[in-house]
């Protein structure tokens, strides 16, 4: 169900939490872990947080209520929120009426919930991705009641709409489109801690992005664990499209998306509006082996991979690709191994982001046998890499010597005023001298020089080439 915050119990839980803290000079610091979905989540929470009066600090020896999302994805990400949350292990006690909240990933997982209730006595409350609505009860059941919550609530399909994200940026905007998974792809913990997909209706979304483009956003990311998955009235190619004709000088982007759902017609829709639609698609591929591929529970082989990868670069030429690989995945042999780097020489990413496998509990996966030797795994992961960072800088060096559009980003924090970043269409970083730059305009630039993972080059006036 699709409901309005206004219509739930929190909009009293926020009052009456107002009433204990507005004019106390209150402050609240939000710390972020974990993929672009928790950043757009904590947009909320900051939201919820000033409804209650708290005014949003990036001091955290500021803040009588801290917040940390979390992410579940590897056990490194678990390991690094716990390491976070040890530093605030006085706070309450140096502070009676200080709120130390877990939330996101981690805190829709039984197991770890039991052990952050039992060992980290500083933990006001958790809450997870799907109950984000309740953070004003719980924090006035911490607050007022003075009662620790750690309550998992029943899986819920419900979107809550209302509560206006508190942007960090005014020129960059997350919109969620769809929540949830329903892959269950074997190694991810995902669906058990986010639930299952649902959309929002594509009014609302065309209705926030048309307000953010009339009040100067200059980028939007349709954001979604499967976006291109989004079903309601209208499929992701329609929202898409829907999104892109709203009038305005802006780009709308979009991650993340499932193969299975890379139709032809969201591939039309993307050569279409090639100067509203960055030519920018990520699409995890996980494994070059059909064999890994079919243990993964990914629902494509590599001879699909290939015939999107083919479209896409037919339908929008100047298209960059990105990827998402896993490296060690039980029963991944060396022949498999050598398939996944086989597509990455026949693909050519712009960049993959690559992961150990890292076995999370619940999952299919984390029962299988044939676990691979950590020693191996390193050894997978440092020839990948050799590999794909002598592509990345290939293609980066393609740049050289065109004019890009750009959109610019704060100035950068060596001390030199002068020296800004930003992203091309195709989100490459850029870095660039100019004298009277403003983050969040376009400007050409011509480009240089090219490292793997970035580019330089110079301001221009006029766009020279295309
Ligand atoms: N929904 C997206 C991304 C999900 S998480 C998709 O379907 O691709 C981001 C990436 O983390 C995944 O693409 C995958 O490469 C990686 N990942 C997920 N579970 C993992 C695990 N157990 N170990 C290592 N990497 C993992
Ligand atoms: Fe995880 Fe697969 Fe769902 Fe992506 S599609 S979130 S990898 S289960
Ligand atoms: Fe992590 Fe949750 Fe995103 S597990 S990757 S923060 S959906």
């Amino acid at each position: 169900m699709i409901f309005d915050i206004k219509d739930t119990d929190s909009y009293g839980y926020i009052e009456r939490v107002k009433s204990v803290v507005f004019g106390k000079n209150k402050y609240a610091h939000v710390i972020t872990l974990g993929c672009q979905q928790n950043e757009a989540d904590s947009e909320k929470i900051r939201t919820m947080a000033a409804m209650m009066g708290y005014e949003i600090t990036d001091d955290a020896s500021l803040a009588s209520m801290i917040v940390i999302n979390t992410c579940a994805i590897r056990e490194h990400a678990e390991l690094k929120a716990l390491s976070i949350l040890g530093k605030f292990k006085e706070k309450r006690r140096e502070d009676p009426d200080a709120v130390v909240a877990l939330v996101g990933c981690m805190a829709a997982e039984e197991k770890v919930t039991e052990k952050l209730k039992n060992r980290y006595h500083q933990l006001s409350f958790t809450l997870e991705p799907s109950q984000l609505h309740r953070f004003p009860e719980m924090t006035y059941r911490a607050l007022v009641e003075k009662k620790r919550s750690f309550a998992l609530g029943t899986e819920s399909f419900d979107i809550v709409e209302g509560i206006t994200p508190h942007r960090a940026s005014d020129y960059r905007a997350w919109v969620s489109v769809m929540y949830g998974c329903n892959n269950f792809c074997s190694y991810c913990i995902v669906p058990y801690v986010r639930g299952r997909e649902r959309s929002r209706e594509s009014s609302a979304v065309i209705a926030e992005c048309r307000e953010l483009i009339e009040s100067g956003y200059r980028e939007i990311t349709l954001l979604g664990q499967n976006v291109n998955s989004y079903k309601s009235d209208m499929d992701f190619a329609s929202l898409l499209e829907a999104v892109a004709t709203i009038p305005g000088d802006f780009t709308v982007r979009f991650m993340t998306s499932h193969p299975k759902d890379a139709s032809d017609r969201l591939i039309e829709v993307m050569g279409k509006y090639p100067d509203k639609i960055a030519p920018h698609f990520h699409l995890p591929l996980q494994s070059g082996s059909d064999a890994v591929l079919k243990s993964m529970n990914r629902t494509y082989d590599t001879s699909r991979f290939l015939s999107i990868v083919e479209k896409l670069r037919r339908t929008v030429p100047k298209i960059a690709l990105t990827t998402d690989v896993i490296v060690g995945f039980p029963g991944e042999s060396e022949e498999d191994f050598l398939d996944t780097l086989n597509v990455l020489e026949k693909v050519r990413f712009d960049m993959v982001y690559s992961f150990i496998y890292s076995a999370r509990e619940g999952t299919l996966a984390a029962k299988m046998e044939n676990r691979i030797d950590e020693a191996i795994k390193g050894e997978r992961m440092r020839r990948l890499l050799k590999l794909q960072d002598g592509i990345s800088l290939e293609k980066n060096a393609e740049y050289i010597g065109r004019v890009e559009r750009v959109l610019v980003d704060s100035p950068s924090k060596r001390g030199d005023d002068n020296l800004y970043s930003g992203r091309t269409l195709t989100n490459t970083r850029v870095h660039f001298t100019c004298e009277s730059c403003r983050g969040g305009e376009f400007v050409n630039v011509k480009i240089n020089r090219a490292g793997p993972f970035d580019l330089f080059g110079e301001i221009r006036k006029e766009k020279e080439n295309d």
